[in-house]
């Protein structure tokens, strides 16, 4: 009897450095990025339907508003993809339930795309090697073959290309969320209108950072936090630098626009000075909702 249904889990993401080079010639970005995988998680549950009924997707959870119910859904882009690929005739029933916040900065569809990815494979025993699933990611999105492998992790190229980060610790984390999300390609093309005119140096990896994960150092990382997005998406949406500010005085480690915003990600002690840190976001009446996380965690994982 052929397996009929799985759930995948799979964790947010956030960039504790996002340095970005000048538009290649593609209209893409050459970055150093290092992403941490987040303990909020989305599960996609892919099932079986009768045969000639296609890809259908429904979303539940937390957070539906603003995901696409249709063929733009990055899950369904996955499933497409890898029928393609692997030659496969695909009915079945994505679902989504969703706690990612929606484009915020955190990878939402793209770690649903790695999730579809693992379930995928897992329904068809393709037996795919991580090589052969960080290659399909790759064409998905430049966050999804992270989202795959989770933990600490060096991003290079536009994102895809990763190295395993030498990390030590558990990080505490506090999320300023807002209603509204920012589309990324606006936030980069902002970041491009600002930096005009001035010379833009190839990134390089943060060495200090490097070294404060290695020694599971929180206020040496909270030190080096580093997002050249962050102008660009405080220059379409300036209410997040108050944010940044009010998170600042309240004794965050380091605050920083969480990948191309406008979540914003505040670096606590301990879990204990997460809870007093939300509750002073909260009660500062400059923040739509506070979430609180911690990393390093497993990327996208069969839950059954
Ligand atoms: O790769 P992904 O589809 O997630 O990228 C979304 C958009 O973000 C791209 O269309 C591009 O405008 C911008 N981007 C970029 N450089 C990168 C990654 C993304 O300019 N390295």
């Amino acid at each position: 009897m052929p397996v009929k249904k799985v759930t995948v889990r799979v964790p947010a993401k956030i960039n504790l450095q996002l340095s970005v080079g000048p538009r290649e010639s593609d209209g893409y970005h050459n970055l150093v990025t290092v992403f941490q995988a987040i303990s909020i998680f989305d599960e996609v549950t892919v099932e079986f339907t009768p045969a000639n009924s296609g890809v259908s997707i429904s979303i539940t959870g937390d957070q539906t508003h603003g995901v696409p119910a249709d063929a733009n859904n990055l899950a369904i882009k996955a499933v497409e993809l890898m029928a393609k690929e692997y030659d496969l005739e695909v009915d079945a029933h994505i679902e989504i339930k969703k706690a990612i916040p929606v484009a915020g900065g955190m990878a939402g569809g793209s770690a649903d795309a790695a999730a579809t990815i693992v379930a995928i494979d897992y329904l068809y025993s393709l037996g795919m090697s991580r090589e052969e699933m960080t290659e399909i990611a790759s064409q998905l999105g430049s966050d999804v073959p992270f989202m795959l492998s989770g933990g600490t992790a060096i991003g290079t190229g536009h994102g895809e290309q990763l190295t395993a980060a030498l990390s030590r610790g558990t990080y505490h984390w506090v999320l300023a969320l807002s209603t509204v999300g920012l589309s990324t390609p606006a936030v980069y093309t902002e970041c491009d209108r600002l930096r005009s005119g001035s010379e833009i140096a190839e990134p390089q990896t943060n060495e200090q950072l490097m070294q404060a994960l290695l020694a599971a150092d929180p206020k040496a990382v909270g030190a080096n936090l580093v997002n050249d997005l962050q102008a660009a998406a405080c220059s379409l949406r300036p209410a997040l630098r108050l944010v940044l500010d009010v998170g600042q005085e309240y004794g965050a480690l380091g605050a920083l626009v969480s990948g191309s915003g406008p979540t914003v990600a505040f670096l606590v002690s301990d879990e204990e000075a997460g809870l007093d840190l939300a509750v002073a976001l909260t009660a500062s009446g400059v923040v739509g909702s506070v979430a609180r996380a911690y990393g390093p965690v497993h990327g996208a994982k069969i839950l059954n």
